[in-house]
């Protein structure tokens, strides 16, 4: 389950462990070096420290002295005469140094030099210095370093290196496990919710701190669990109320028919029933209409076919054909438009639109009132107001109005054939048009319908 983490870890260790590798041989090598170069400087500068003190007083007892003072030291001397000849020697260094002075013949510089520097083979390092009176070489000192000292040295570094090294590459696992643990736990925590997702838990919770890119991905997931839990739950619903809306008028349609079938029934009673047959007949066809549509324009599967429309032309021919159904209730429909007023709207929906809010005015208005239509253009935007002088939503009502088979006097609108679905299909037409609509009211005086187009 750990994997992202193992690579992470993985990636991570091979990339610092090739740095650290760098960094500690190039230390290593820089040190060493440095040493020995101190090593060399350190002889050569004690030879020529006893040159020196020869210089001063060449004679027998300084010789001896120097000599003496070496075979106490670490360090070995040996004192040729010009000609390197061997006169003094410290220890049993002399067959070693007969090697080195037969080798010898270059110029050697007053600071003397250095005569062997193979510190890793050879069984010493030596230097050597000229001893030079009153302007001509008398002789030369030659010191000697046992190579075994360098080596030990070496060996300790390297000692410390290799602990230091381990160690080192002890806390870089250690790190790194902490570290991409802590960059992975939100995502297997993450990965883990979106599987409880996909089962249709929808009840995670996951904690996200701070800014960065995983906590904005973690913020996206929990989002999206509560959408979904809202849409859940919103499916339930609207499902158990088709069903009690379906309920209703199957009740009558079972019970009428259950006594219209009878034998001993006049014929004019049979008919009454009948035609109540009919009329929830026709009600559970016009709520299955508008269901489907509705389901249709939720899938996105519908098309509007969007052309420009002369808004006072369109609202014309709508008139028209509202116009009887508000004359028989002796009630007034005006509209007011100005002329120059395009839109682009598919017209057969828009005429939907139109009829409906037209229709839900009627329904809910009283005989001798006026519905009106105002359009303005403002500001690039079309404005349309359908107003009436009816009922009225009161205001606790008036948020719900445009959910889903939602309707303010179930027994009322129920008896005019209501489904409730009407504003829903309106604000879905509207919304896939680009525009909005929403609803200002005043219980017991009248209710505005204003919709927002692009005017384009
Ligand atoms: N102009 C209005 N005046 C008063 N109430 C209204 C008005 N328009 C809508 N309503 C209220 O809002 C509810 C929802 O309206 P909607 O058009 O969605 O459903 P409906 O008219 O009951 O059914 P349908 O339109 O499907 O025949 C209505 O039941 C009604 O109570
Ligand atoms: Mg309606």
């Amino acid at each position: 389950m750990r994997k992202i983490s193992f690579k992470l870890g993985l990636l991570f260790f091979v990339f610092i462990f090739g740095i650290e590798t760098v960094l500690f041989a190039s230390l290593y090598f820089t040190l060493v070096h440095s040493r020995i170069v101190e090593e060399f400087e350190q002889l050569l500068a004690r030879g020529n420290s006893h040159r020196d003190v020869l210089e001063q007083n060449y004679d027998r007892s300084t010789l001896e002295h120097v000599v003496m003072m070496e075979s106490e030291a670490e360090t070995d001397v040996a004192i040729t005469d010009e000609k390197g000849d061997v006169l003094y020697f410290s220890d049993h260094i002399l067959p070693f140094a007969k090697k080195i002075i037969k080798r010898t013949n270059k110029k050697i510089p007053r600071d003397g030099m250095i005569v062997q520097k193979n510190w890793q083979k050879e069984s010493h390092i030596s230097t050597v210095s000229p001893i030079q009176i009153d302007g001509k070489i008398k002789g030369y000192v030659y010191m000697f370093q046992d190579t075994n000292s360098i080596q030990n040295m070496i060996d300790k570094l390297k000692h410390h290196f290799i602990v230091v090294g381990i160690l080192s590459i002890f806390l870089t696992i250690i790190t790194i496990a902490f570290l991409s643990r802590a960059i992975t736990i939100p995502l297997i925590r993450m990965k883990q919710a979106t599987e409880k997702l996909s089962k249709g838990d929808f009840s995670v919770r996951l904690q996200v701190k701070g800014e960065d890119e995983l906590a904005e991905l973690g913020k996206s997931i929990q989002t999206l669990a509560k959408d979904l839990e809202y849409l859940k739950k919103e499916r339930k619903e609207f499902i158990a109320s088709i069903s009690h809306e379906l309920r209703t008028p199957l009740t009558y349609v079972k019970g009428y028919a259950d006594i219209a079938r009878r034998p001993h029934i006049d014929e004019e009673e049979r008919n009454r029933y009948l035609s109540i047959i009919y009329e929830e007949a026709e009600h559970i066809q016009k709520l299955v209409k508008d269901l489907f549509e509705l389901a249709q324009l939720d899938q996105h599967s519908f098309q509007i076919h969007k052309e420009p429309t002369n808004l006072c032309s369109f609202l014309k021919k709508v008139y028209d054909k509202m116009y009887p159904a508000f004359q028989s209730r002796k009630m007034s429909l005006v509209y007011d438009c100005d002329q120059n007023i395009i839109v682009h709207i598919d017209q057969k929906r828009f005429e939907q639109v139109m009829i409906n809010l037209l229709d839900n005015a009627l329904k809910h208005s009283d005989e001798g009132s006026t519905v009106s239509i105002d359009v303005r253009a403002e500001n690039k935007k079309v404005v349309m107001i359908v107003s009436d002088e009816g009922t009225g939503i009161p205001e606790e009502d008036l948020p719900h109005i445009f959910e889903r088979l939602y309707r303010v006097d179930k027994s009322r609108s129920r008896a005019s054939g209501g489904t409730g679905l009407g504003l829903a299909i309106v604000k879905e037409i509207i919304e896939a048009h680009g525009g909005s609509i929403y609803a200002e009211s005043i219980y017991g005086k009248g209710t505005k319908m204003i919709i927002t187009l692009q005017e384009r």
